[in-house]
């Protein structure tokens, strides 16, 4: 599965976020990387606990709280505190597998240490693509090699169980955050043929109203979600 989420933020958040990262620290992108992709992996991060990714986090998660369509197509039960890094000229990230579990830190949760398991990987571009070449997310899946570079703002939600990389930047920098979502929804065909049902009831809805039968396609909705989620 890969989804586009257009404008997650708009471009005065978009801004803001551009001013806190250029005033901020940053550090070798290998620090978060498992061994594998430590190898893989040429990029800088601002550290995860620095306070400019703090506030950044909590406006993204604010966002994505109130966003339909990231909502009916990740099913989220827990989402990773989101980081961000920068790909400057030459800078690259090589065919890697994101780990499984990721660990949030009591620093982070405020609270106990919490275990993510990485079911869907998110990246929120905050860069124009016009300011840079090369840097292009490529997501591989079972349908071949998925290219994505999105407007600043845009965020794609893609499953975590695909090998992907991120070319060469040749010019510019790319800036994202970055960040994954634990589903309710273990099984990926099973989250998939739930989002392919809600999107095609929200249409109906939009064009008959609540019909007998909308109702019914909703009530089979909930009734696969209890089925097939955890909470
Ligand atoms: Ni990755």
């Amino acid at each position: 599965m890969l989804v586009r989420i257009p404008s997650l933020l708009t471009p005065e958040e978009v801004t803001h976020c551009r001013g806190l990262l250029s005033r901020s620290d940053w550090v070798d992108g290998k620090v978060t990387a498992g061994g594998q992709s430590a190898k893989a992996k040429h990029n800088l991060q601002i550290p995860e606990n620095a306070p400019a990714a703090r506030e950044m986090g909590e406006l993204i998660l604010g966002k994505l709280g109130r966003n339909e369509l990231f909502t009916s197509a990740s099913l989220a039960m827990k989402v990773f505190p989101p980081l961000f890094n920068r790909y400057d000229a030459g800078m690259s990230f090589d065919t890697h597998i994101d780990n499984a579990i990721r660990f949030m830190p009591a620093s982070l949760t405020g609270g106990a240490s919490v275990r993510v398991r990485t079911d869907m990987s998110c990246t929120v571009f905050l860069t124009n693509p016009a300011d840079y070449d090369g840097g292009e997310l490529v997501v591989l899946d079972t349908f071949g090699a998925h290219q994505v570079k999105l407007p600043a703002g845009d965020m794609v939600l893609y499953s975590a169980s695909s090998r992907h990389h991120v070319t060469a930047v040749t010019r510019g920098s790319r800036w994202s955050s970055f960040f994954w979502v634990q589903s309710m929804v273990r099984d990926e065909a099973a989250r998939q043929h739930l989002f392919e049902l809600d999107t095609a009831i929200q249409s109906l809805r939009k064009s008959q109203g609540d019909t007998v039968e909308v109702v019914r396609l909703t009530g089979l909705y909930h009734n696969l979600l209890r089925r097939w989620a955890d909470s």
